[in-house]
């Protein structure tokens, strides 16, 4: 049989356009500026506004991936969400990803912290090289502002909102994906939590007000597990494609602190220049940095025809992950000028596809409803005239 790879053909991304800058967050906390800036490089962030939503800006990430690849939604195979801020409990995000996208697929959500779009990526190269689906839309997207206390200077300052999506696409050629190591370490699980609101510590009145809802994290052990892991995770999936430290053209790390960054390279030996840093603008966009951070560096020229890119994310649970990428085609978007020019009417095309969809099934569940009451005493008659069984008599 061929092997078949997995390679990556489409990728966009969505930030919020509202801003929210060091100086804007002096005047909600205790903090400044410089503090946030020397511990963490962050400089600003994106956070979404009313009406933005994680499966919204899901689907503005996604459409550009797919105009990238030159694909339509019906095209899509699989769709997973990596996020740990979805719309709702139920029903997962990715199946209103699907339905919004109109697209025709499966879909399922998958939560791993801010190591989500590794896991997703790895797992939607699985489904390809197994040969059971051909094309696979990967999403990381968070807006984690919704679980951030506002009043807990200690984590407010980190995060940001966003969404990156990449079309994952079988290939004969030995490009894309060609390792990835996927890590996890429950007992760390206290180290970054949301202690409120499921099966732990249920909804109550005592725990809106003990504030559990939010996110909250002991900054100084997860610092210790992620400068331990990034190298480490790195080197591994290095030696399970068979490459070594040299080999590395990028390095894209989870965007979660320039200090941590800064560590995991002096342990690489690794330049700044084959690191991709865009933390200061986005803040730590959780399942979202990654894809974002690789767009941001194709969109600037950076990755290139053959050059060997590695993806390296830690986060809650406490989970990590690596995954290294051969890049097997220009950077640059292809040019298909029909799909360019038809695109907005394609995905128009879906939408609507998807409502009548919905429409449809409404029909039918109002036929199947008046179906059932004019049958019910029909039902009914027919229980009433069952012959009594024998151990009745
Ligand atoms: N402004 C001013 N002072 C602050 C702020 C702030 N925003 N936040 C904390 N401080 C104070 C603390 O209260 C503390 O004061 P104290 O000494 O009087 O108690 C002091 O600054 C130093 O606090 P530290 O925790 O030691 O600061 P540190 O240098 O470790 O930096 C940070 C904190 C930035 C949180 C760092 O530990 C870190 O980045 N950790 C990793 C966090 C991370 O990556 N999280 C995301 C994981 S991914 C995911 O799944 C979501």
């Amino acid at each position: 049989m061929t092997e078949r790879y997995s390679k990556i053909t489409g990728w966009g991304k969505y930030v919020p356009p509202k801003v929210l800058t060091n100086a804007d967050l002096e005047k909600i906390v205790d903090t400044s500026d410089e503090w946030i800036v020397s511990r963490t490089g962050i400089r600003e962030r994106h956070i979404v506004s009313p009406g933005e939503t994680n499966s919204n800006i899901s689907v503005a990430a996604s459409r550009q991936a797919l105009d990238v690849a030159g694909l339509m939604p019906k095209d899509i195979d699989l769709i997973i969400v990596a996020t740990s801020s979805p719309d709702h409990f139920l029903p997962g995000v990715a199946s209103q990803v699907q339905y919004q996208l109109g697209a025709d697929c499966p879909a399922f959500t998958l939560t791993a912290g801010c190591t989500g779009f590794v896991y997703a990526l790895a797992t939607a190269h699985q489904f390809i090289a197994t040969g059971a689906y051909d094309r696979v839309l990967v999403i990381g997207s968070e807006v984690i502002s919704h679980f951030v206390n506002w009043e807990d200077r200690n984590t407010c300052v980190l995060f940001g909102d966003g969404a990156g999506a990449v079309v994952l696409e079988a290939s004969s050629q030995p490009s894309g994906v060609q390792s990835f190591v996927l890590g996890s370490d429950g007992s760390g699980g206290e180290y970054l939590i949301v202690r409120g609101g499921g099966v732990a510590y249920p909804i109550s009145h005592e725990m809106v007000d003990d504030k559990a809802m939010y996110i909250e994290m002991d900054g100084r052990k997860v610092f210790k597990f992620a400068t331990r892991v990034m190298g480490e995770a790195t080197l591994q999936a290095l030696d399970k494609a068979g490459l070594t430290l040299d080999d590395i053209d990028l390095l894209i790390p989870h965007q979660a602190n320039l200090r941590i960054i800064e560590l995991a390279a002096r342990h690489l030996k690794l330049p700044m220049e084959k690191i991709v840093v865009n933390l200061d603008r986005y803040g730590n966009t959780s399942a979202a940095s990654i894809p974002i951070a690789l767009v941001e560096a194709l969109e600037e020229g950076r990755v290139r025809d053959g050059m060997n890119v590695v993806m390296v994310g830690f986060g809650g649970g406490l989970t990590w992950a690596a995954a290294v990428v051969r890049w097997g085609q220009p950077a640059e978007p292809v040019e298909w000028p029909l799909v360019w020019r038809f695109a907005p009417a394609g995905h128009k095309v879906s939408m609507a596809a998807s409502k009548v969809r919905l429409q449809a099934r409404q029909l039918a569940d109002v036929a199947s409803y008046h179906a059932s009451s004019l049958l019910l005493p029909l039902y009914t008659f027919a229980g009433r005239r069952k012959p009594k069984s024998k151990r009745e008599e």
